[in-house]
């Protein structure tokens, strides 16, 4: 990553040090290799694979330089650098601090992020989300009654409801249809305000003397007040909903806030009121816009690739479940849509030790980033990366040795103690919504040729949004 966030970044640390034994890079200026990256994302970092093989430098003005690696197994040396020298949450929190809080577990890191992953993980687990499967049918259900019929429409909107919805109502928990109806346009909103270009182009010092300054906030023009007025109102909710958990008596809820007002850390103290809505700001920020665009690409990805989209429907119809410790179609349908149009740009450290890596010796104050989408189209992992085709992760279809080392490289999650706290209820929201949206409808492609990828937020978005077409599904019950 760094270039997974289009924002101001922090101060390079790393100036005037000249390394010993860096990794090749683009001899353009940084400025010049900025404005490439955020042009054509994709293109840069293949290129940057292309001219350097696995491992290469890439330069940003006036920031640290980012080594990027792109094999799993060196990948595998970046994650390992979490137990070490490696900074995950310093890096991001220059980017999404002000939004989701200096308590949060993507901000922390050490000791502390320790204590918040210890508390956060349980309600994430497989387990605990598995009981959410019917709640989130409900969500994928009613979201797929409301499309219209005959018309383009694009995909990405309406999975951003689904995932907002699951947010609000499993993660936060939250029944009463006031805060929700509340919640549902301050949300999205916020998330808006926060990532337009207006407040993330503000140097990091002046956003926080904008955010911070009494007289600063008067001024209603702002971005930074715009954002701190719609900030406010999502806290008062929220902080209103974290009073009334710790008020209730009894056994705790299996919502995600309930689990963290009750949760004790080692020492038997709970988390603060902030601690626990930094947290909550946190799932929503990670969850929300990282889930609805993978559900969209991998329904863009199986409107292109007909083979796939009706060996898919065909199981749902036969309704055929995979054995214990099998994988299903549909299982290798949401890991090859993760593979072939992974969301995150990259997994990046900031390295508080020069770090040895591919033979290579990266500096303090450098990057290390493992970038997912270059390691997810290694063809020695993934022969034929470019071809959307889930079976390569089934054992029935392919040599087992070929499955086992794809899904050794298959690390759209990220990987090492910073892997992504909320892959679990991510991997089951995708399974219901498709399964849920192909039950009743029948999707094809509005136009022909495959969406760009694009840089939106903090995701890889396709270019229309995944524009589809749908019809009733012939046969189908209603919603
Ligand atoms: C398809 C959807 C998702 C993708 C592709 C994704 C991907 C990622 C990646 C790449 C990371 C960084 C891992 C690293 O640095 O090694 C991450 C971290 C994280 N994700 Fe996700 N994520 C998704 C959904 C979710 C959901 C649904 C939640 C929770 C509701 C969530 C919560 C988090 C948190 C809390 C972290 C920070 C973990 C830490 O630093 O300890 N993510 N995610």
């Amino acid at each position: 990553m760094p270039a997974s966030m289009p924002a101001s970044r922090p101060a390079d640390r790393s100036a005037g040090r000249p390394p010993r034994n860096a990794p090749p890079g683009f001899r353009l200026p940084p400025a010049a290799q900025v404005a490439w990256l955020m042009a054509d994302p994709l293109g840069f970092y293949e290129a940057g694979r292309r001219r350097f093989g696995p491992i290469f430098t890439v330069r940003y003005p006036g920031l640290p330089p980012e080594v990027c690696v792109a094999t799993a197994e060196l990948a595998e040396e970046v994650f390992a650098t979490d137990g070490g020298p490696g900074r995950a949450g310093e890096m991001r929190r220059a980017f999404i601090g002000p939004l989701v809080g200096e308590e949060s577990l993507l901000c922390l890191d050490g000791e502390p992020w320790w204590r918040h992953r210890r508390l956060v993980s349980p309600p994430l687990h497989g387990r605990a989300v598995a009981a959410w499967k019917d709640r989130i049918a409900d969500i994928a259900a009613a979201e797929a009654a409301r499309w219209p019929v005959g018309a383009a429409m694009p995909v990405r909107p309406a999975m951003e409801r689904v995932t907002l919805e699951v947010i609000m109502r499993v993660v936060f928990g939250i029944e009463d249809a006031r805060r929700l109806g509340a919640l549902r346009t301050l949300l999205p909103r916020l998330m808006r305000l926060a990532g337009s270009a207006a407040l993330v182009r503000i140097p990091p010092h002046a956003r926080e003397r904008a955010l911070n300054s009494p007289l600063l906030l008067r001024a209603g023009a702002l971005p930074t007040t715009r954002y701190v007025r719609v900030r406010d109102e999502v806290d008062a909710l929220l902080f209103d909903e974290i009073a009334r958990r710790r008020a209730e008596s009894g056994e705790a809820a299996a919502d995600v806030l309930s689990q963290l007002v009750a949760a004790r850390d080692e020492d038997g103290a709970p988390l603060t009121d902030r601690e626990v809505r930094d947290e909550l700001m946190t799932l929503l920020v990670a969850g929300h816009e990282t889930t609805a665009t993978a559900l969209t690409w991998t329904v863009e990805r199986l409107v292109r690739t007909p083979r796939a989209m009706d060996a898919l429907v065909a199981e749902l119809a036969a309704g055929t479940t995979a054995a214990r410790g099998e994988t299903s179609y549909l299982d290798a349908v949401v890991k090859e849509g993760l593979r072939a149009r992974p969301v995150v740009l990259g997994a990046p450290r900031l390295l508080d030790e020069a770090t040895k890596i591919g033979g290579y010796e990266i500096p303090a104050g450098w990057y290390l980033s493992a970038s997912i989408p270059l390691v997810l189209s290694d063809p020695e992992a993934f022969p034929s990366p470019d071809r959307f085709r889930p079976e390569r992760f089934l054992a029935s279809e392919s040599p087992s040795e070929d499955v086992a080392r794809a899904n050794r490289a298959w690390l759209p999650f990220g990987g090492g103690r910073r892997y992504c706290a909320g892959a679990q209820l991510a991997l089951l929201e995708m399974r219901v919504v498709l399964a849920e949206v192909l039950r009743r409808v029948t999707l094809t492609a509005a136009h022909p040729e495959a969406e760009k990828r694009r840089l939106k937020n903090v995701t890889l978005a396709p270019s229309r949004s995944g524009l589809v077409i749908a019809y009733p599904r012939a046969g189908a019950s209603a919603a």
